[in-house]
């Protein structure tokens, strides 16, 4: 896109977008793999979002990741997307191209690579348990059910957001959806997934203890410094393991990182790196 020796420009767009370690991340891989690359982050309120991105791309931008909240219109504001960014209607990734600008979604495939390469968790023939059933949930529905777990429950809060879910996505697989108090009792999940916002109010939706047992693998797709209070608990209830969602980021910008580069970026001392919050103070 740029001219010779100008480096290519990528950025986060979100709001807020302080927190977000997409730059730090993005600065590591570029370095290790060598990239002529800038990654910078812009805020846009949902009002500005599109004209902002609209700006970036005809100024010569290469790639945004796009989050919170604007995933979704980010799916509109891309002309052609993957068939996974259309399963999840929601779009964290965007790309110039000569044609029009691309979206893709590297969410679900992001959780899959942590579950599977850096945890060492097979996802074929397991019992898993979602708990929420919003943006978090439908993001990685597609690649979760595309690795062949047995049964797939998502409860929520509100039963029927999880029950449409399931009917949405009810060809991919075998999928239940109910409320919390019908989440099934018959024996332990192999994986308890929380992509509820609950973490976020330091709260943990009310699972009951018997489906957890010292074989269930908790994952919060929330992360934060050490435990999440929904890893707290699930070691308090005898999980066999609990993870937080350090991993899942790092993964879904390694493969964002690769549709723009055409390179794959060592995970391993990245996800090390902000495990240990080794982040200097955004700017
Ligand atoms: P996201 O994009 O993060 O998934 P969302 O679409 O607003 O955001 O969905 C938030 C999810 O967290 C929903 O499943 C929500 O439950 P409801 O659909 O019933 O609102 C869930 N959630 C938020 N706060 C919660 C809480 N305190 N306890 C349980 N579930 C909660």
């Amino acid at each position: 896109m740029s001219a010779a020796n100008q480096p290519d420009r990528y950025a986060v767009i979100g709001y807020p977008v302080a927190h977000s370690w997409s730059p730090f991340i993005h600065g590591m891989f570029a370095k290790q793999t060598n990239q002529n690359m800038t990654y910078s982050r812009i805020e846009a309120a949902p009002e500005d979002f599109e004209r902002q991105v609209g700006a970036f791309f005809q100024t010569g931008g290469a790639g945004l990741n796009v989050t919170v909240p604007h995933k979704q219109v980010a799916a509109f504001v891309a002309r052609y997307r993957t068939p996974r960014a259309e399963i999840a209607g929601a779009v964290n990734t965007l790309t110039n191209h000569p044609d029009g600008i691309h979206g893709d979604n590297t969410d679900g495939a992001g959780l899959v690579t942590d579950l599977v390469k850096n945890l060492g968790f097979e996802i074929a023939d397991t019992r898993i348990l979602i708990v929420g059933a919003g943006g978090a949930t439908r993001g990685v529905l597609g690649p979760l059910l595309g690795a062949a777990p047995e049964y797939v429950e998502i409860a929520n809060r509100s039963p029927e957001r999880a029950l449409e879910l399931a009917r949405e996505f009810g060809t991919l697989g075998n999928l239940r959806g109910c409320g919390f108090d019908e989440i099934s009792e018959d024996g332990t999940f192999d994986l308890v997934l929380n992509a509820t916002s609950a973490s976020l109010q330091d709260l943990v939706p009310p699972i009951p203890r018997s489906v957890i047992g010292p074989a269930t693998l908790c994952y919060d797709m929330a992360y934060g410094k050490g435990d999440t209070v929904f890893t707290r608990w699930a070691k308090s209830v005898g999980a066999g393991r609990a993870e937080s969602g350090w991993g899942m980021l790092v993964e879904q910008a390694a493969e964002s990182f690769y549709i723009w580069r055409g390179v794959r970026p060592d995970t391993k001392p990245v996800l090390q790196a902000v495990k240990e919050q080794k982040k200097p103070v955004p700017r």
